[in-house]
């Protein structure tokens, strides 16, 4: 019998407890799955291709069948070269749809040997995005049970370095007579 392989391909940044939900989905019904970070040189992402390999790697110890790659260029391209069959993709909403059916339309165009296969995560993350994640994380909100405890480290960790380079930019802005009348204020 064929054992059939897919990726599951994606920014992962960060890597969502949606993300995770569909990893185990996608572990039950393929032989073998490959998380695959892509690595875009045009966004500016928040991790580093390392540190989300790491993330993901640590989220994904415990299933046998599934391990994590980095890839860039085209998703069909690295599909072939790891030999296989199928493209994983989550839908979590029906504003999902239309972009995926893009997506997996055009790779078919590109290698009509490889096919799409859409999941959905658990309804309870259809409003997850690592975009999101970002966001509220930036902002002081809470990310917990939205990514898992270890990601949320890291992310607290990331912008709390973000708050500390900015605050020092702020008060090296401020011009020497801006810090003395303060200094001369607080002494009346
Ligand atoms: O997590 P994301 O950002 O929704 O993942 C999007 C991703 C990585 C699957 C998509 O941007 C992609 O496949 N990029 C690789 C370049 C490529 O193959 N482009 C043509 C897609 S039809």
């Amino acid at each position: 019998m064929k054992r059939i392989k897919a990726i599951y391909p994606g920014s992962f940044d960060p890597p969502t407890n949606g993300h995770l939900d569909l990893i185990e989905r996608g572990s039950k019904i393929f032989d073998e799955l490959v998380v695959a970070i892509l690595r875009n040189p045009e966004k500016d992402p928040l991790f580093s291709l390392a540190d989300r390999r790491k993330m993901l790697e640590a989220m994904t110890s415990g299933f046998d069948n599934v391990s994590v790659d980095t890839f860039d260029g085209l998703t069909v391209d690295y599909a072939l070269r790891v030999e296989a069959r199928a493209i994983l993709r989550g839908i979590r909403a029906i504003s999902d749809y239309e972009y995926e059916l893009q997506m997996a339309l055009m790779n078919r165009k590109l290698q009509p040997g490889l096919e799409t296969v859409f999941m959905m995560p658990a309804e309870k993350y259809s409003y997850l995005s690592s975009r999101l994640v970002r966001e509220v994380a930036q902002l002081g909100g809470s990310i917990e049970c939205l990514v898992p405890d270890l990601v949320e480290q890291k992310v607290r960790e990331k912008i709390d370095v973000a708050h500390k380079f900015a605050n020092r930019e702020q008060s090296a802005s401020k011009t020497p007579s801006e810090g003395k009348s303060k200094f001369r204020k607080k002494k009346l």
